[in-house]
Parts: structure tokens; sequence; C-alpha cells
């Protein structure tokens, strides 16, 4: 089975129906739900709070009743309050800037406390230099293919390189630990880049617009799939 998981943002959904949004994109087959936290600080939007995560939480399940991830994207500034408040609302896995917070690695134990994965997002012009020393503690790398803030933006090509460093750093801290890390692209992600994406080293896709715009949400997510399973990795 392909290891690649697709991780639509409901960013782009309808916010007048975010529940049935959300359970129409897991009957279309995403993986996770990607669930975008913007304050208006760290980044000049404002979208949803832990009360929206938490009602949406009953929703993310698919037929059969097993969990869907909600994959919660921080944008904000302070961290520590709100991982903590989006780990009590259900949230699976926790991503915050390493540059939004003073703390970096008590962060990451914060949110591992509160039982959630815990992941690290870079930004496209930050290095990939915090991850080095805190590796031991990261359940997913997320690089931003955007700058945060918007849908609907064009993939920045950088990005490419900053997965295919992401990759070795990952590769050689499962070589040495035998844990794995998920390597996440979020920003412009369309199903005529997605594989390109793959092959520098992705296994998690974010996509908003490209699914959420479109009417046919499993027709946008198969063909994402049939790309990702040409990928040459
Ligand atoms: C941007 C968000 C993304 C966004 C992606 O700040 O983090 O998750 O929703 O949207 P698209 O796929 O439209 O670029
Ligand atoms: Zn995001």
């Amino acid at each position: 089975m392909s290891n690649h998981l697709i991780a639509p943002s409901i960013l782009s959904a309808d916010f007048a129906r975010l529940g049935d949004e959300v359970r129409s994109v897991i009957a279309a087959g995403a993986d996770w739900i990607h669930f975008d936290v913007m304050d208006n600080h760290y980044v000049p939007n404002l979208t949803m709070g832990p009360m929206i995560c938490q009602a949406l939480r009953p929703h993310a399940q698919r037929a059969d009743g097993t969990r869907v991830p909600i994959d919660v994207h921080l944008m904000v500034h302070p961290v520590d309050a709100l991982a903590t408040a989006f780990a009590e609302a259900g949230a699976d896995t926790v991503s915050f800037h390493p540059d939004a917070t003073i703390h970096v690695d008590r962060t990451l134990q914060l949110i591992r406390d509160h039982g959630c994965k815990a992941g690290l997002v870079f930004n496209p012009a930050r290095p990939l230099d915090v991850l080095e020393w805190v590796i031991d503690k990261v359940d997913l790398v997320l690089v931003m293919s955007v700058n945060p803030g918007f849908g609907g933006q064009s993939f920045i090509p950088s990005a490419l390189k900053k997965v295919e460093q992401a990759r070795k750093l990952i590769d050689a801290h499962r070589a040495e630990t035998g844990r794995e890390i998920r390597l996440e692209v979020d920003g412009g992600i369309k199903i005529d880049n997605i594989r390109r994406v793959a092959e520098a080293g992705a296994d998690t896709f974010v996509a908003g617009s490209a699914i959420f715009g479109r009417p046919d949400y499993r027709a946008v997510i198969d063909a994402m799939r049939a790309e990702l399973a040409r990928a040459d990795r």
C-alpha cells in the first residue's frame, strides 16, 4: 500500500457547512483533515479556533467508524496555550512554526504530553536548521510551499529543495533510531505538481483550493493518487 496521504485543507471549504464538507471530503477519499488556524497576528488572516475543531471532531470519521486524523496547522503567536487547547479539542497532530515560539523544544514536548503528534512548520524563507536539534521530538515536518495566510496561492518551487533536504534528515534519523517522521507539504499543491513534490521526498500532501474549488472532490483526489502512483520513489 502507498505511504502517501492526502490532507485536504478545509480553509477552502464552505464555512457555512463545515461538518458536511468534512464528511464529503472523507467520503471522497481524504486521509487526514488539514485544519488551518490563523490569528491575524502571526499571519494576516483570522480563521478557526479550538471550538470549531471540537465541533468537527465527530464528523472526522469514515463510514466504518474509524477516526480520520485532524491535522492542526497553527499559524499563531504565541503557540503554547492554543496548542494545548487544540489537543484538548480532539486534534491528532499539532504543528507550529518554530519562529512563533520562544522554546521550540518545550512546545514540542507540551504537544506530545497532551497525547498528540508534534509537527514543525518551515516557511519558504526559513532554513531547516532547528530540526537537527529537536528531531527526536518531532513526528511531522511540514514544508510550506507558499507564505502562510491564504489559500489559493502559487507553489514556490524552492520548496522542492527544502523537501529534499528534509527527506535526508528524516531518513538519517530513521536509519539511526527506526522512528518514522512524516514529511508534509502545504501550499499550491495541484494535480499537475503533486508528483514532483512526491519525487522530492514528501509523503503527505495538503491541498485546499485544488480540492474544495472543484465540484467533484473524489475526481481530484483520485487524479492526485494516480499521479502519486507514478512518482518514482
Ligand atoms: C496556507 C495554509 C494552507 C492552505 C493551502 O496558509 O496553510 O493549508 O489552505 O491552500 P491551497 O492548497 O489552496 O494552497
Ligand atoms: Zn496549512
